[in-house]
């Protein structure tokens, strides 16, 4: 049976840089992930990298595309009752975000695998993980030719995402969820950023989000019902709709052009605790979701891998254990920040359908206090360009 030090379960950005962290710190590891290498680096997803994050991948030496192709904000507006309202956050925290797709580093770190010879398996399947409870769990699963192979392992990283193998693996995990009565229709134009930073709607008609990957491609998105289907949003539809929400009494007009790429995602506030059990340690999406509106989903996936490497460096190198005891509740903390952040973040601009005109009050209340108090804007901001790790 072939023999690695840490199994890790999904190449995404978890497991992806986990990988590579370890590695780098001479532990062996081995990636396994379902999809093919063109899918994962193809799936379009959020695009803000907060500053801790940025920081890092330039700390490894991964950030060099990034920094070239990247776009640094020193801030976003805050659009509501048709006016723009800017959160300085470079003002405010001495700190910048990057606007990097996500895709981009993920093919980033599988480029940095390859040149570095670090194993990745796509395409697996059957993925099956056992003996947890003991010192040397394996995972037993069919490779892209659909030959059966086992994998022991020291430790596994499960790092497979929301609908993964791993979180089920945990006996008695304790979980917690709130899902949204909204959902974002996500898409992706060939068309200039209307506007130089991202601006975040609060509107009557729900909630829009202007975004965007490069000087020539635009993201936007627009709340719609939680089961709502694609096919009601034709092209024009969404266009007319993001210009009706989008509106101001300033200078602004929507650039419109070919949309490359359309989906709707459910929003969804989700924890499982702990985030570890016996040699199985999750790590990303596989422990926790966020709702998008905050722009934390990947930034919590760096910063749970970022301690999970460490602990499992004193854990395999120097046979401590204490930061591997302790791994669940140093990344929880993080993570339930992330998770008031971004349910705070979603609350204050959607428009909810089940709500009244008490809480639309008390919506426009908290938008026009976060405007114009900088301790308020201070706070959004500082959670925003990411709290320093530990
Ligand atoms: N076996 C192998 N791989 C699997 C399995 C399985 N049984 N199940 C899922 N995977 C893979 C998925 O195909 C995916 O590539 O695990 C990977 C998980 O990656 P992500 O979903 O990107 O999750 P994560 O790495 O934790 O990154 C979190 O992703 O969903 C976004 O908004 C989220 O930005 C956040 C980021
Ligand atoms: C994006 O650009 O995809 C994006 C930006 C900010 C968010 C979510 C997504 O809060």
């Amino acid at each position: 049976m072939a023999r690695t030090q840490v199994g890790i379960i999904g190449a995404g950005p978890a497991g992806l840089l986990l990988s590579y962290l370890l590695h780098a710190e001479g532990i062996d590891a081995v990636v396994l992930e379902a999809r093919s290498r063109e899918y994962v680096e193809r799936r379009v997803r959020a695009g803000v990298c907060e500053h801790p994050t940025v920081e890092l991948l330039r700390e490894i030496g991964v950030g060099a595309r990034m920094d070239a192709e990247g776009l640094p904000h020193h801030g976003f507006s805050l659009r509501f009752d048709g006016e723009d309202h800017r959160i300085a956050l470079s003002e405010l925290t001495g700190k910048t975000i990057m606007v990097y797709g996500q895709q981009e580093i993920v093919k980033d770190l599988i480029a940095a695998h390859e040149a570095k010879g670090y194993p990745v398996e796509f395409e697996v399947s059957d993925v099956e993980l056992s003996g947890l409870d003991s010192e040397s769990p394996r995972v037993s699963y069919r490779d892209a030719d659909g030959v059966a192979r086992a994998l022991e392992c020291d430790v596994i990283a499960g790092c497979d995402g929301f609908h993964g193998v791993s979180r089920p693996s945990i006996p008695d995990v304790k979980v917690f969820n709130r899902e949204y009565p909204f959902a974002w229709l996500g898409v992706l134009a060939r068309t200039p950023p209307s506007h130089e930073e991202l601006i975040y709607t609060h509107h009557e008609r729900g909630f829009a989000l202007h975004s965007m990957r490069s000087p020539e491609i635009t993201r936007l998105y627009l709340q719609v019902p939680h089961d709502e289907k694609i096919d009601e949003w034709p092209d024009d539809r969404i266009w007319s709709e993001l210009s009706a929400r989008l509106v101001t009494s300033g200078e602004f007009s929507l650039r419109e052009g070919p949309i490359l790429d359309k989906s709707v995602t459910p929003m969804r506030s989700f924890v499982a605790e702990p985030m570890q059990y016996g040699r199985l340690f999750l790590a990303g999406d596989a422990a926790h979701i966020v709702p998008p509106t905050g722009a934390k989903g990947m930034n919590l996936a760096v910063a749970d891998v970022r301690v999970l490497s460490r602990a499992l460096v004193d854990l395999l190198q120097h046979k401590r254990s204490e930061l591997a005891e302790s791994y669940s509740d140093t990344c929880l903390k993080r993570v339930w920040r992330a998770e008031h952040f971004s349910w705070y973040m979603t609350s204050m601009l959607h428009t909810d359908p089940d709500g009244d005109d008490f809480q639309r009050r008390l919506q426009l209340s908290q938008l026009r206090y976060t405007a114009s108090s900088k301790a308020a804007a201070t706070s959004l901001a500082e959670n925003y360009v990411g709290l320093p790790f530990e």
